[in-house]
């Protein structure tokens, strides 16, 4: 029976997908979602939102608006603008503060996300011949291994020494909390985790293993890359050290966007080592041009180089739109539209070599659904597969996991049905 008939549509049907989106919608209408050709669709299912998110329609006339203050003002466009160069970073500072749980103060958008991790371990990452342990997950994204080796050995230290790589018990996918606490001690200087892991979509217990790191004498910092703009989040009443983030992803603010960082503000005016330069100085004092700075007692101090103006406006109208929508309501929609792929999915993996990774309980994970493909499948092949035969949009993680993010902001019910569809249909049942 379909929607239209008033009885209701049948549990897994293309009508029960598009009833739930009447009753579900979401703000699809907000994004320029990619179209398709494939005489079914007019767009394509988009479920790389965890790596790459939509553009905001609003993104590309508000970016025009402030190249055009270039043009009509020239150098006069740092006070005279419409949204003035100069303070402009300032106009981030509030809402970024509002989507992770901050203070303005402690708060910043600026660099990439990471950049932003290794000023931060300039400041936090301070071993000692007794604690110089820094650890991360074995399923860290591989730029965060690569920084925190690199700091290891910046420090005069062997980075096969001062990394401890958390890895899920054997014939498990993720990690538990207690393994990771257990694995905190005299040692650890640092805990850098993933908030959401990459790979396998976990969310992890960020206020049970801050306090169990603090309790342990280190100091705690979190990789927001998948987190931010996916999961509410607290950073300061659960009283995380240090954070950061990229804004391409669920933050919806381009290619490379301007990454987000977070320092708690009993760390701000201390003397914590920092890089410097002159946007690490205060405002009021920026143009005295004196030798030494006189940093601010807040995340700005962290800033180095003076912000550009055309990579923030995009960041600025995404975080306008989470502002908006709320991420409570957004989280709210998220949990529902994640457990109807999870139903699908569950249906669709029965007697196919695929198995979701990711926690089952909706309160370990956020929008991505992580599959491992088994049966001499790769990834990436059936994700071309996806794409160019059911014109759905997946990631691939070589070599067995495909990973799919249904985004509360723009994703459909009927996105999450054409995917599993495509899904059953590309990949062959076992015998
Ligand atoms: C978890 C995580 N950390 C770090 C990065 C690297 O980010 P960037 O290239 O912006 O420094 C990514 C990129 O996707 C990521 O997913």
């Amino acid at each position: 029976m379909s929607a239209d008939s008033g009885e209701p549509a049948r549990p897994g049907s293309e009508a029960e997908a598009f009833a739930l989106d009447a009753g579900d919608p979401g703000h699809r209408e907000l994004f320029d979602v990619p179209p398709v050709d494939d005489g079914y669709y007019p767009d394509v299912a988009y479920f790389a939102g965890n790596s790459l998110g939509l553009r905001p329609r609003a993104t590309r006339g508000e970016l025009l608006a402030d190249l055009d203050s270039w043009a009509a003002l020239g150098v006069e466009g740092h006070l005279e603008a419409e949204r003035p160069w100069l303070p402009y970073h300032e106009l981030l500072t509030a809402p970024a503060a509002r989507l992770v749980g901050g203070l303005p103060s402690e708060t910043v958008v600026m660099n990439s996300l990471t950049v932003n991790l290794h000023l931060l371990m300039v400041s936090f990452y301070r071993p000692t011949a007794e604690r110089f342990k820094i650890v991360i997950e074995d399923s860290a994204f591989p730029s965060d291994s690569y920084a925190v080796r690199s700091q290891a050995r910046f420090h005069g230290l062997d980075p096969d020494d001062a990394i401890v790589r958390l890895r899920p018990r054997d014939g498990e996918d993720t990690l538990r909390t207690e393994d990771v606490v257990g694995k905190l001690g005299p040692d650890t200087a640092l805990v850098l985790l993933g908030g959401v892991n990459y790979l396998t979509g976990e969310l992890m217990d960020i206020p049970a293993i801050t306090a169990a790191g603090h309790a342990a004498g280190a100091v705690v910092g979190w990789d927001l890359a998948h987190a931010a703009g996916n999961v509410p989040l607290r950073l300061h009443d659960w009283d995380v050290d240090f954070a950061a983030w990229c804004s391409y992803k669920y933050l919806n603010s381009g290619p490379g966007a301007l990454a987000g960082a977070y320092v708690h503000e009993r760390h701000h005016g201390g003397d914590l080592p920092r890089f410097e330069g002159w946007w690490s100085t205060e405002p009021a004092t920026r143009f005295e041009m004196a030798p030494e700075s006189r940093p601010p007692r807040s995340a700005d101090a962290w800033q180095v180089s003076n912000p550009p103006i055309f990579a923030m406006s995009p960041v600025r109208t995404s975080y306008e739109l989470f502002d908006k929508v709320g991420m409570d309501v957004l989280r709210a929609r998220s949990l529902r539209l994640t457990a109807y792929l999870e139903r699908l999915l569950a249906d669709v993996t029965v007697g196919r070599p695929l198995q979701v990774i990711t926690p089952a309980d909706p309160a370990r994970r956020g929008a991505q659904l992580s599959i491992r493909v088994g049966g001499g499948l790769r990834a990436g092949e059936l994700c071309k597969t996806l794409r160019f035969e059911y014109g759905v949009i997946a990631d691939a993680r070589e070599p067995d996991v495909v990973r799919l993010a249904p985004v509360p902001l723009y994703s459909l019910y009927h996105d999450c049905w054409r995917a599993a569809q495509a899904l059953a249909a590309a990949v062959p049942e076992t015998a």
